[in-house]
């Protein structure tokens, strides 16, 4: 596998949870699997003081944490944290950037690291903003080698401030050296959508509104918004989950092959795709938020309970909701995201249904508008499944779904990696394929805008409670048509009623 160049990582916001949790972590098994570069540092800076001793003292737990039951070796810890450095600073503070630009001279002359360096956003994005100017102002932003900026999400709160931000970046850094990431991109098994359709022959034909009934994308958790009031008050789930995570998947579903495999052609048919989404009705978006309940087997509070989150707060904890593609492939198929915080269980899938035979001959046999699905399964348990009818063994025919699995882990003994990983990798190598363009970022935010000020206008319109550990509000459930079919169940459903009776006008 190929190496990405010697080069330094310098991540802001290094002591926080998403460093520990995730980017370090990720980055020693890309140092274990061998896939760092040659000459490699990473420099944490954030404005916590530590040493560096301290500093991976500290990353060292969370890697541990991060392996679970497979304790690495602890040599191998070691020897990663030999690489990780700290450096203590106010990143919103652009005098103090002179010391951190001395800081990492130093360390690529120690190193004889080329003056190649990525910078990562791991900070809250109140801060995108000055670190790109504090860059930019002290002449961080360009070098004898290369320069790379990741930002996480969420990337602007509504159209304007994405368009500002991306301004903003692009004062400073050049399209190609923004990396704007969006973790569900890193997962195998959403890559694997694009393996799935573009090196198979059989779905391609499939793939269209003459075979297709609908589609469901969904993404449901039983945690709830944990110590993230302040932030989640001013998203929801629409801005968490939909903007960027469901409109991705959505995105690898609906897009048309591209013309070559690479980063610019596969990422002009995302943004095609965005760019030919119908404006959603309002009502065809249906909002909620938990109440108290049972969530795993525990009591848990309100979302209005909840630290940091207003007594009579309007923000929606899940979505579910009915658009359409205004192309040729896709022109009538409706098309759903569901989402939803403390919801009956973790899962995020993809449901393809199938329109069904035009006649029904057989006893048992499925009589609704799909019956043929094809599941993809993002989390947990990665796999694809396909669903249809089979003759029971004995007299008569008697018909009987069944399912077709493939389980992701028979390809490979290995746990799959971690999203960070791939993605890590990817801006390592300048790989972008799996980084959203500003095009696409602007056209996603052209569909998501119109809720917005629809809901700034209307606070309360169709947001409809539901008791933690439920299926989410039944309202939800009847815009998705079927119980058993919403929110992470959506594969387990034979049979549908039609939609067109739950949204006659
Ligand atoms: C994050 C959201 O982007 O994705 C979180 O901010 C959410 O609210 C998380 O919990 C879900 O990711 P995953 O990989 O657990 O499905």
């Amino acid at each position: 596998m190929e190496k990405p160049e010697n080069q330094l990582l310098v991540i802001f916001g290094a002591s926080g949870d998403l460093t520990k949790r995730k980017l370090i972590p990720s980055l020693f098994e890309l140092f274990l699997r061998r896939l760092l570069p040659d000459k490699f540092l990473i420099l944490g800076a954030a404005r916590s003081s530590f040493t560096d001793e301290e500093y991976r003292l500290m990353q060292k737990k969370g890697i541990i944490e991060s392996q679970g039951k497979r304790l690495p070796e602890e040599r191998e810890v070691d020897a990663f944290l030999e690489l990780v450095h700290y450096f203590s600073f106010d990143p919103s503070d652009c005098t103090q950037y002179p010391r951190l630009k001395e800081r990492i001279a130093g360390l690529q002359l120690e190193a004889s690291l080329p003056d190649n360096v990525v910078y990562y956003l791991a900070t809250p994005p109140l801060l995108y903003k000055p670190i790109a100017e504090c860059l930019k102002k002290n002449q961080m932003n360009k070098s004898g080698g290369w320069r790379r900026i990741v930002v996480e999400k969420p990337f602007g709160t509504d159209l304007k401030s994405a368009l500002q931000l991306n301004n903003f970046l692009r004062s400073a850094f050049g399209e190609k050296e923004i990396y704007r990431i969006d973790h569900y991109m890193g997962k195998e098994t959403v890559q694997n959508i694009l393996v799935l359709r573009f090196s198979n022959g059989i779905f391609e034909p499939l793939w269209n509104r003459n075979y297709v009934d609908r589609i469901e994308i969904s993404a449901t958790e039983t945690l709830g918004i944990e110590n993230r009031g302040k932030y989640y008050e001013s998203a929801g789930a629409l801005r968490d989950m939909i903007q960027n995570h469901l409109m991705e998947l959505m995105a690898f579903i609906a897009m048309e092959p591209p013309a070559m495999f690479d980063p610019e052609s596969i990422r002009d048919e995302i943004t095609k795709v965005f760019r030919s989404l119908h404006p959603a009705a309002p009502h065809d978006v249906i909002r909620g938020q938990y109440t108290e309940g049972v969530a795993e087997g525990e009591n848990v509070r309100g979302y209005r309970s909840e630290k940091d989150v207003a007594a009579g707060s309007v923000t929606e904890t899940y979505v579910a909701m009915r658009f359409f593609i205004d192309n040729w492939r896709w022109g009538g198929v409706p098309f759903y995201f569901c989402t939803g915080k403390r919801l009956a269980e973790k899962s995020s899938e993809i449901v393809i249904h199938f329109k069904s035979t035009p006649q029904h001959f057989f006893t048992g046999e499925c009589t609704g508008t799909s019956c043929n699905q094809l599941v993809i399964r993002i989390q947990p348990d990665e796999g694809i499944s396909l669903r249809f009818g089979l003759k029971v063994p004995g007299a008569g025919f008697e018909v009987k779904q069944v399912s077709m699995d493939f389980r992701y882990d028979s390809l490979s003994g290995d746990t799959l990696p971690d999203a960070y990983e791939r993605l890590l990798l990817d801006v390592m190598l300048g790989d972008s394929t799996l980084y959203s363009r500003s095009d696409a970022l602007v056209a996603s935010w052209e569909f998501i805008d119109p809720l917005l000020r629809e809901w700034e206008s209307a606070a309360k319109r169709n947001l409809f409670f539901y008791s933690a550990g439920s299926e989410g509000p039944e309202e939800g459930l009847a815009l998705l048509q079927k119980t058993e079919e919403c929110c992470g169940k959506c594969g387990e459903a034979s049979a549908v009623n039609d939609h067109d009776e739950v949204f006659s006008e």
